[in-house]
């Protein structure tokens, strides 16, 4: 893997690590501009999102452009060597937009036409804001595309975020058009969506309405097709504004603000549309390590999404949100460690919303770079300074890669289907996605995030939470994978349907059968600690019983050895944790849920087993990854945790590149601590 600079793909950006963020001076008079670009510059800001919110302004009334004011903070911006991220302003449509096209507004599951007044009010599939946003776009592109100083495009905001489900007549008829290309024939829809079941049999495409509020459980092919369509239509939204800026300028270099690990949007799908993947991250600073831990995930989610290229942190808070019903202040170093938890994890911009705390609206309460407080004497400032100016040291790793032989394999469409209702148990695939990684991470060992249809030769351990909807396609890519050697970890209500929410017969996990060595007959929900594990004398760990929870398969093994077993209820004595070798490799099953510890231990140990260790020795909480550049490698270690930690920096002793500090031996790191090491590859 070849370290590419995002500079590679967008020749326009400035050299080195990006920082900055949202940069909204519509809501600011022009006097205070000179002012935040002064500002911006003492912090070492080098690269803005801006006019994301700009269409009122921009577009006053219908078809009359107004770009007086962005020229001139474009010029401002570009004098002062600050590169621009344009937004194609279509994120919040103006009020007389939805006076004209009330038609345009999205209409929930009851019918309920909702309001235009905060944001992202459209419908995905509306031909007038579709055209009224091409329009936009295509004026923003003719006047600023050349600009040396626009080195990327930002695509609307967070698309999906508000607006990810409409049951509009309009979202109807295209829902149809959409099913006749999926299924071809009403005969196989009917099939797949098993509607002998119900009475449900459809003679009319004209009959299929979208799965609006019904009195009891809806048809869940019905459902699940129809969030795959409006998930299309979100894409599509995407695609469509991607297009309208090539066509000016087929050249520009494009991207998106994803949301974290958000349900409406496939973030392996969605960033095949544009250049650079980039998301949005604001770990909930009471959750600590807890939350830090997802981000990381996210992070690797939103690297892996583009192939392993850096990405841009595009949003986080410098420290409060106001958007939870309490929004907690990241501590002094708690934003400084997530950025470099970031870096570490390939990202080569760290970005901010937004760069002034804005004085009116619904987000006032929302953190910015600048707080209303002012600069002088401000904490927040000169965390922001300190970072900005710290980063310009670290320019050397641009484009350095994060190179895993471990993957974590989620999927969207298997998120869908499993949190449709009427389950053995209402399922979150977050929360089973977020208990698995939370054991990955504490070993420290680099991973890839993949869906069910990546190639896998470059893995030696593939972890796959709950992989409920599984089609032939993935059951024989992972089959492959496992017989010419490599680790498959799954866990529980695994290969349980296939894609058109049809139970696999025979038992679970269906055309895995074979490669886990066992079969699922019964499924039993459990609260946490609901049963506990009982470890079998060829399992390594304590004799003491491990509490697990959330969900028991009942299972009959098939050839698989059982590492531990159920210790309570009837089903007491039966396989819960299982290991099978199957051609070269090994499948191991987990029936239910261990606590997280157990859950490391055995994570550790099957990746110890590949040689696959932590770079350095650091207790939980203390997250440790290894960018790999061009001639040079670089270790981040980064404390989470509000208390001082012992650090074992082992074969990496050297200099911290950000304060010069020794790191050698057993070293202690600060509350929030980071260091980043740098060494040498020798060619
Ligand atoms: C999102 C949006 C921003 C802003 C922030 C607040 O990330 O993209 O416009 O609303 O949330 O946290
Ligand atoms: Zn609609």
């Amino acid at each position: 893997m070849t370290p590419r600079p995002l500079r590679s793909l967008a020749p326009r950006l400035p050299a080195g690590l990006l920082y900055g963020g949202d940069y909204n001076p519509e809501q600011w008079p022009e006097e205070i501009w000179r002012e935040d670009v002064r500002l911006m510059r003492r912090a070492g800001v080098n690269l803005v999102s801006l006019a994301i919110f700009s269409w009122a302004k921009l577009e006053p009334r219908p078809g009359e452009f107004d770009f007086g004011w962005l020229d001139r903070i474009v010029a401002l911006l570009a004098e002062n060597e600050i590169s621009i991220c344009l937004a194609t302003a279509t994120a919040s449509p103006p009020p007389w937009f939805s006076r004209a096209h009330p038609e345009s507004l999205p209409v929930d599951a009851s019918g309920v036409r909702l309001s235009p007044g905060s944001r992202q009010h459209y419908c995905p599939n509306s031909r007038a804001y579709r055209a009224a946003a091409a329009r936009l776009i295509t004026e923003l592109a003719r006047r600023y595309a050349a600009h040396p100083a626009v080195a990327l495009w930002h695509v609307n905001n967070e698309i999906g975020c508000h607006s990810y489900e409409c049951f509009c007549d309009v979202c109807a008829a295209d829902f149809r058009a959409w099913l006749r290309r999926r299924h071809g024939t009403l005969a196989a829809l009917n099939d797949a969506w098993g509607t002998a079941f119900w009475s449900q049999a459809y003679g009319d495409w004209e009959e299929i309405l979208p799965p609006r509020k019904m009195l009891t459980f809806r048809n869940p092919g019905h459902v699940l097709d129809y969030t795959r369509f409006m998930h299309d239509s979100l894409r599509g939204l995407l695609a469509a504004e991607v297009a309208a800026i090539r066509a000016v300028d087929p050249a520009a270099v494009v991207t998106t603000n994803g949301l974290s690990f958000h349900r409406p949007v496939d973030v392996f799908s969605f960033y095949r549309e544009v250049d650079l993947a980039a998301w949005d991250g604001y770990p909930d600073p009471a959750l600590g390590v807890d939350d830090a831990a997802f981000n990381a995930f996210n992070h690797d989610l939103y690297r892996s999404a583009r192939g392993g290229q850096p990405f841009l942190l595009m949003e986080q808070a410098t420290t409060q949100v106001n958007w939870r019903a309490a929004n907690a202040l990241k501590p002094p170093g708690q934003m400084r460690a997530l950025s470099y938890s970031a870096v570490a994890h390939g990202a080569d911009a760290v970005m901010f919303f937004q760069w002034r705390a804005s004085r009116a609206g619904a987000e006032k309460f929302h953190s910015g770079m600048v707080p209303h407080f002012g600069v002088e004497g401000s904490r927040v400032f000169a965390e922001v300074e300190t970072l900005g100016n710290e980063l310009k040291r670290l320019d050397a790793l641009c484009g350095a890669r994060t190179p895993a032989r471990v993957a974590l394999m989620v999927s969207w469409e298997n998120r869908w289907a499993l949190e449709l209702e009427s389950k053995p148990i209402a399922f979150s695939y977050e929360r089973i996605v977020r208990h698995l990684h939370a054991s990955l991470w504490a070993a420290n060992v680099a991973l890839d995030v993949v869906p069910p249809d990546a190639p896998l030769d470059g893995y030696d351990v593939v972890c796959a939470p709950t992989l409920y909807q599984l089609t032939a396609a993935q059951a024989e890519s992972l089959r492959a994978f496992v017989a010419r050697g490599g680790t498959l970890l799954a866990t529980y209500f695994t290969g349980v349907v296939d894609e058109s929410e049809r139970i696999w017969l025979g038992g679970g996990p269906g055309p895995l059968r074979d490669v886990f060595g066992l079969a699922v007959e019964e499924w039993q929900p459990l609260a946490d600690g609901g049963n506990a594990l009982r470890l079998t004398s060829t399992s390594a760990g304590s004799a003491a019983d491990v509490p697990c929870g959330a969900f028991a398969d009942l299972l009959h093994l098939r050839g698989a050895e059982a590492l531990a077993t159920f210790a309570r209820d009837f089903y007491a004595g039966r396989a819960a944790v299982t290991r099978h070798a199957f051609g070269r490799g090994e499948a191991i099953y987990l029936a239910t849920e261990p606590e997280r510890a157990w859950l490391g231990s055995l994570l550790a140990e099957v990746l110890r087993r590949r040689g696959l260790v932590a770079p350095v020795l650091a207790p939980r909480g203390v997250e440790a990854a290894v960018r790999v550049g061009a001639g040079a490698e670089f270790l981040f270690v980064v404390n989470h945790t509000r208390e001082s930690q012992r650090v074992d920096f082992g074969a990496w002793a050297g200099a911290d590149l950000l304060s010069g500090a020794a790191c050698a031996g057993a070293t202690t790191l600060e509350p929030f601590g980071v260091r980043v090491v740098r060494r040498d590859i020798s060619a």
